[in-house]
């Protein structure tokens, strides 16, 4: 199931501070977005400019995390999630610093579990998650645990998370279960494929099934903050049609507010998903046919090519 229960629940609006319900009071309700992702970006940044050692700006984008979740949650946003950790980060980034991030998460999560559960908040996570230290994993489990009752927003981190890696995960599932199933059926792989055809085991909803994601509907918008306008190995496969917003606002200095102002430019788009804008299938009837626009541009062309020849 891809919806969670967070929409049959009223919105806490008067939870939100002033500046958030002027942004709220002019959002459409009817096209609210079901799943945000961020790519949270510029802690280094924010903590150079201050003259301050990188894991200060970590520190202080943890607190942003929890303000955003905040407002998600009383804005009723079914799914966040937030970038929180990459393969690349894991296999770049000094050990020094990658140990810091992971006593962050932990204290992030031990210290924030009771705020989660007071807004109805549920954690989740995705990614190469059994190759985290056994202590962070114990801890990440205890929250999603302590939460899982919860039918709010759906707050999934990615954590030590790559999306070609996913898109190798879910491959590697596809084979394996195809395997599994030749062999209940006492044939070979070869064997089973060249009676079922190919197409029967591998389209595009065996691989959406089988991300990390298979449960959640795909993200509508993907915020980056920080100014750069790359995707850097986030959700590939599910943020085909998604709207993408970046911000120059590093991610410490980034509130529920900016979250609210970002779904407010969202909703200024329109969404194609490769189709026509809205409005144009009422005039599609009307549309001269393919074959008469062919022929005319063919007739165009070779009076185009016969003035060309007499010049
Ligand atoms: C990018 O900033 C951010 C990260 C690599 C980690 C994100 C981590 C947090 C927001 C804090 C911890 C999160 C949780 C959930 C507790 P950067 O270091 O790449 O910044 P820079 O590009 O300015 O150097």
């Amino acid at each position: 199931m891809k919806s969670n229960q967070s929409q049959f629940q009223p919105p806490r609006v008067h939870e939100l501070s002033p500046e958030e319900q002027a942004v709220y009071a002019q959002l459409d309700p009817e096209r609210a977005p079901q799943h945000v992702a961020i790519i949270m970006d510029g802690n280094g940044r924010w903590a150079g400019k201050r003259l301050l050692k990188r894991f200060l700006g970590h520190k202080q984008g943890a607190e942003s995390v929890q303000y955003v979740v905040e407002t998600a949650s009383r804005i009723n946003l079914p799914w966040l999630t937030l970038y929180a950790f990459s393969l690349e980060n894991n296999l770049r980034r000094p050990k020094s610093e990658v140990s810091f991030l992971m006593t962050l998460l932990k204290n992030y999560l031990v210290g924030n579990v009771e705020r989660m559960n007071a807004n109805n908040v549920r954690m989740a996570y995705i990614g190469r998650i059994h190759e985290l230290p056994q202590e962070v994993r114990d801890t990440m489990q205890w929250a999603s645990e302590e939460t899982a009752r919860n039918t709010g927003t759906t707050l999934t981190l990615a954590l030590n998370y790559g999306a070609r890696s996913e898109i190798i995960d879910a491959t590697r599932s596809i084979l394996n279960n195809l395997i599994a199933e030749a062999h209940k059926r006492g044939c070979s792989l070869e064997d089973m494929l060249q009676v079922d055809g190919l197409d029967t085991h591998l389209e595009e909803h065996h691989i959406t099934n089988n991300l990390y994601t298979a449960h959640m509907p795909d993200p509508d918008l993907v915020i980056r903050t920080s100014g750069e306008q790359r995707i850097s190995n986030f959700l590939l496969w599910q943020i085909a049609y998604s709207e993408i917003f970046v911000t120059e606002r590093l991610w410490p200095d980034f509130r529920g507010v900016h979250l609210l102002e970002a779904i407010a430019n969202y909703q200024q788009r329109e969404r194609r998903f490769g189709g026509l804008g809205e409005g144009t299938d009422e005039h599609l009837a009307g549309l001269q046919p393919a074959s008469e626009v062919a022929e005319e541009i063919s007739t165009q062309l070779d009076q185009t090519a016969s003035t060309l020849t007499r010049r």
